[in-house]
């Protein structure tokens, strides 16, 4: 095959590049190892930037988001039995909008189908060649030998995909922590605890509420980062859960089956530079965020704004300064959010060997965030989003 842009991986980032792409009259072949319903089912975050929001909307990708999604102005946060509340309305004039990660997908999946987008599911033995001068994606499907020869290649591949290995040794610069606990994260067909995410600290580990819809929940708690789900019956994880949620949440907390249950790593990573050649990573293929922040996904969609941008120049105008300046363009929102999932992290998770002086940091990081507004402000800005 030849295309103009080669997009590896179908998930949220080379979907939605290859919904701009398309908009601006570039063609592109997606290249995706899973299949396309695994892809849709993978449960991940559910919290939308106000950026993200109007991004999908000016597609006119957001019908289904502006009926199904929740807007959310403000969130609970809580340190033991008691919270407030930080309200980004009031703060930053804008608000969220929670809506499943699979729903982004299936709403970027119909959006292909509908115009004929060429995506390639079970692709198998992935590989890049020739970025610098003639890029080239070759895959396998049911045994027969594939190559799709395209100017650019997309590295939409996500944290375990290929296109980063594909820069050469000693080019790429990595940036890691990555934290001593994980999420166990489950989903219950019942009604969320409160109309509005609750991030709660407790000494005996961080917890959050968030939900889907109105019978539909996601709760999330610490855990050691060995953690096996299969280890955690509905009962043990109902019954932690209410220990570290405020009073009033932990009396009306409705329990039920868990639908879905996982846990997820914590690490903070950044690999510079986003690209080389004709090569360019977007999304988690260059960065990962803890899901504190919720940024993983909003950090997936300003990427590929830049990079759709700077494609639509280069092709459509003839210019490639924002292509030659992808990576420094996008690699400081990518570091904004990264401080701020690390900032919200450290904040609210239990360090077990913190020690005293650390402790004290964390409790008065949150004690001045109840009580300043300008505290208040600045995690609103960077929770509704960074300008892109
Ligand atoms: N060849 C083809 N496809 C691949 C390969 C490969 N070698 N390796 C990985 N993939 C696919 C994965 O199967 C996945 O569908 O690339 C896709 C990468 O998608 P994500 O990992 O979701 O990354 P991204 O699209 O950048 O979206 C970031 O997704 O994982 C969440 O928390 C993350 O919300 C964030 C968002
Ligand atoms: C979710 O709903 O899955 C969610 C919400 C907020 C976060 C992380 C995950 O910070």
């Amino acid at each position: 095959m030849r295309t103009q842009v080669a997009i590896v991986g179908a998930g949220p980032s080379g979907m939605l590049l290859s919904r701009l792409l398309k908009r601006a009259g570039i063609e592109s072949v997606v290249v995706e190892q899973r299949s396309r319903d695994y892809v849709a089912a993978r449960v991940r975050a559910g919290v939308l930037e106000q950026g993200s929001v109007e991004l999908l909307r000016e597609l006119g990708l957001g019908d289904r988001m502006n009926r199904e999604g929740f807007v959310h102005d403000g969130t609970l946060i809580s340190n033991g039995g008691h919270g407030f509340r930080v309200d980004f309305a009031a703060a930053t004039g804008k608000s969220v909008m929670v809506y499943g990660q699979t729903e982004v997908q299936k709403d970027l999946y119909d959006d292909a189908d509908a115009d004929g987008q060429t995506m390639v599911f079970e692709a198998q033995d992935v590989a890049v060649h020739n970025v610098t001068d003639a890029p080239t994606v070759t895959y396998t499907v049911d045994g027969h030998a594939h190559s799709v020869r395209a100017d650019f290649i997309a590295g939409c591949d996500g944290f375990h995909g290929v296109c980063r290995t594909a820069f050469p040794t000693g080019l790429l610069t990595e940036f890691e922590r990555v934290y001593p606990f994980g999420w166990l994260g489950v989903l219950s067909e019942t009604p969320p605890v409160s109309h509005e995410l609750i991030y709660a600290r407790h000494d005996r580990g961080f917890a959050l509420c968030s939900m889907r819809n109105p019978m539909l929940s996601r709760y999330y708690i610490q855990c050691t980062a060995d953690t096996e789900a299969s280890s955690w019956s509905d009962t043990a994880f109902w019954d932690e859960l209410r220990r570290r949620l405020p009073t009033d949440a932990a009396d009306t907390l409705v329990t039920g089956p868990t639908i879905d249950k996982g846990v997820t790593p914590l690490r903070s990573y950044v690999s510079e530079p986003m690209q080389y050649g004709r090569l360019l990573l977007a999304g988690d293929a260059s960065h990962i965020v803890p899901p504190t922040g919720a940024k993983g996904l909003n950090l997936a969609f300003s990427d590929v704004w830049y990079l759709s941008e700077a494609l639509r120049r280069h092709y459509g105008d003839h210019d490639s300064a924002q292509l030659d300046g992808y990576s420094a363009t996008a690699i400081k929102r990518v570091w904004k959010a990264v401080r701020f999932s690390w900032w919200m992290t450290t904040m609210l998770h239990t360090f077990s060997e913190q020690g005293a002086f650390n402790l004290r940091m964390q409790e008065t990081e949150l004690d001045y965030l109840a009580t300043s507004v300008a505290a208040q402000a600045s995690m609103a800005e960077n929770y509704v989003g960074l300008p892109f």
